[in-house]
């Protein structure tokens, strides 16, 4: 009879049996996957563990520092945290292709992440948090090719890790499950599907910091006012995007230009398919007045009523 405290008794004596002396390094991503993966190695052995994060500066609003309270505060996790903020933004420079900007978010993570990593002495294995659905799909290449999935991972090229991937038999729902058993908070555990390039497939075309604060900001009202409905647990993903044209619209006395933002909404089971949510009225309506009186620069607040296929969940 297999209970989820089997599965950590287990996988904590099989991790201590493999690891012995030696040490670990995990890339922390915020996300459900590798949080588990930091919390499950740490109560398996400890300061053996290093783990990096790196923010890249296209997280949401205040996501590093809760992964930082709660992963390093709560669980005593030892994490290098970098703040890699402008040598993203550098690189994204002038660029507004979709696929290029994936491309270099991701090429950058794994340079960040690597130049970390030489600097850490006596590293032998190199934790990830791969699901039992990644090693189905890696076998079978039936990995989605319309967009590229550029995640946290990726070896770093000169150093020869052996992998340890203590999750590869579970599914998502069983991975929060463990989530919930270690204690790690809710919010967390149950948090909606963020991409690895984060806020820079948000603001369309290139990506400035004024117009990530944009992201950032409209994205936190979203996510409050939906929290505030009780509906977070109903829309599987939620988020804001910055088309990045300009419309005239009327404030006070005056006549404005400035941007629209976009808000998006979508019930799904695997991200595959999805519909457009049919969020109530009332709510959409305290989200727009919400935005356009507390994010400068913003005048114009539209729906995306429209699912996948024809669309995509993200607008790049
Ligand atoms: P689309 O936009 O393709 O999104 O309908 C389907 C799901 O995948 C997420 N997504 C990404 N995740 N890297 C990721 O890790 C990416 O480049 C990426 N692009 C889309 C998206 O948020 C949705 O949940």
């Amino acid at each position: 009879n297999w209970s989820m405290d089997d599965f950590i008794d287990l996988s904590i004596q099989k991790i201590r049996d493999t690891v012995g002396d030696k040490k670990v390094l995990l890339g922390l991503s915020g996300g459900v996957d590798s949080s588990v993966v930091g919390v499950l190695l740490h109560k398996a052995i400890g300061d053996q563990l290093t783990s990096i994060f790196v923010d890249h500066g296209l997280l949401r609003k205040n996501e590093a520092e809760q992964v930082m309270d709660s992963l390093a505060g709560k669980f005593g996790l030892n994490i290098v945290q970098v703040n890699a903020q402008e040598r993203f933004l550098s690189k994204l420079a002038g660029v507004s292709d979709p696929e290029k900007k994936r491309k270099i978010i991701g090429n950058e993570f794994i340079q960040v992440f690597n130049d970390e990593a030489q600097k850490l002495e006596g590293i032998d294995f190199l934790a990830q948090g791969t699901l039992y659905t990644d090693v189905i799909e890696s076998g079978t290449d039936t990995a989605q090719t319309i967009k590229s999935h550029h995640n946290v991972g990726g070896l770093p090229e000169d150093m020869h890790f052996e992998l340890i991937e203590p999750l590869n038999t579970l599914f998502k729902d069983e991975v929060r499950e463990l989530g919930e058993k270690l204690g790690i908070p809710h919010d967390l555990v149950w948090r909606q599907p963020f991409p690895g390039p984060g806020l820079g497939i948000r603001v369309i075309g290139e990506v400035t910091e004024d117009k990530l604060e944009i992201v950032r900001e409209s994205d936190w009202i979203l996510r409050d006012e939906i929290a505030k409905a009780g509906l977070d647990q109903e829309v599987w993903q939620y988020f804001t995007v910055l088309p990045g044209f300009k419309s005239v619209g009327v404030m006070g006395d005056g006549r404005t230009y400035d941007y629209t933002v976009a808000i998006r909404a979508v019930s799904s089971i695997d991200g595959m398919t999805a519909d457009f949510s049919k969020l109530p009225w009332d709510v959409l309506q305290k989200i727009s007045t919400r935005i356009v009186n507390e994010v400068e620069g913003i005048n114009r607040v539209v729906y995306d009523i429209t699912s996948k296929p024809p669309s995509t969940i993200e607008w790049e």
